[in-house]
């Protein structure tokens, strides 16, 4: 039987992923890679949207960040990656659907809203993000979609996109299904823990990782160790919660939270001691995967790119034919 198309993607914006990533898409990818044909693609033009000024890293960046993915146990053999700029196919779909919806729905987006608070100008594009990302999804057929919860309404997007077109038009796009992952809340224990709000990163040395970790929030309302403490929402033991392979150990440090028989300090420790064990290994493929150097990277994102192409060609024959251009 034919396997399901898995689709995602990452705007190079920076060189490294934040642990907080990894729950949610990262492991996706990781656990799906047997069972469905995934494309991984970085979101490069997407990355125009925001940082149209300084766009020159993200060429460096794209290959770093596919070389922490294979770090974490992606398998460069069993999925594709590939440039979002190299599939060109992708920009005559986003014109196309960029007809099917109304300027009051685009400026209606949560995602934009949060976007221009952070200070983003509103451009043309920045309004197009979910149009270009609905044609990302569409042009490769895909059947589901990992993200972030941040990101759930632009695949809910895409899926009226494909059905809008389809009414229009005839049959062709294949609404996605998505797969909404969790994100961490950053360590302050507010918002999430991304690329831009400087949680911990894969990339972060020992040291680094050590700063964070003891600077983390814990709860407020916590003055001396001897108080009863909260575990429910706290930063520390949600990042224990998915990081700690030592179950144990977690459920010996809540208990004792609870009751003000541990200080903050040790809670941290050992989350810190989890963290290097998740992380000392990955740190060690890294290294050997830069030794390649980055044509590695070139080689099989051109790799992925001869395949995707061929789909992306197939579905915009089809719109073509559909619409009777
Ligand atoms: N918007 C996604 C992010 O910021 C990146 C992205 C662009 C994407 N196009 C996509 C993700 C298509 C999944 C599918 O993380």
């Amino acid at each position: 039987m034919k396997k399901k198309t898995l689709l995602t993607g990452d705007r190079p914006t920076s060189n490294s992923y934040t642990i907080g990533q990894y729950p949610g898409t990262l492991k996706a990818r990781i656990e799906a890679q047997d069972d469905y044909e995934c494309l991984i693609f970085s979101a490069d033009y997407h990355s125009l949207t925001t940082h149209f000024k300084n766009p020159s890293s993200f060429r460096k960046n794209a290959i770093e960040l596919v070389k922490e993915q294979i770090s974490l146990g992606v398998d460069p053999e069993k999925v594709n990656f590939y440039r979002q700029s190299k599939v060109v196919e992708t920009f005559r779909l986003h014109v196309i659907l960029s007809m099917l919806i109304t300027m009051p729905e685009l400026q209606r987006q949560p995602a934009l809203k949060e976007k221009i608070a952070q200070g983003h100008t509103l451009t043309y594009g920045l309004m197009g993000y979910p149009v270009l990302m609905a044609s990302d999804i569409l042009i490769m057929n895909s059947d589901v979609v990992p993200v972030a919860k941040d990101q759930e309404a632009h695949v809910e997007i895409a899926a009226y996109f494909a059905k809008k077109f389809n009414s229009l038009y005839g049959n062709v796009l294949k609404p996605p299904k998505k797969l909404i992952g969790p994100i961490l809340i950053g360590l302050d224990g507010k918002g999430k823990s991304g690329k831009s709000t400087g949680g911990i990163f894969f990339n972060d040395s020992t040291q680094d990782v050590k700063k964070k970790v003891m600077s983390m929030y814990t709860d407020p309302n916590r003055i001396k160790a001897t108080d009863p403490g909260k575990v429910e929402g706290n930063p520390v033991f949600i990042y224990h919660d998915f990081f700690n392979d030592d179950l144990d150990e977690v459920k010996d440090l809540k208990e004792r939270y609870v009751k003000g028989k541990v200080g903050d300090v040790e809670v941290k420790e050992k989350l810190f001691n989890a963290l290097e064990r998740f992380l000392e290994p990955v740190r060690f493929k890294k290294v050997e995967l830069d030794k390649l150097g980055d044509d590695y990277v070139i080689d099989l994102f051109e790799k992925g790119e001869k395949k995707v192409n061929k789909i992306a060609e197939k579905t915009i024959s089809d719109v073509s034919k559909a619409m009777g251009i």
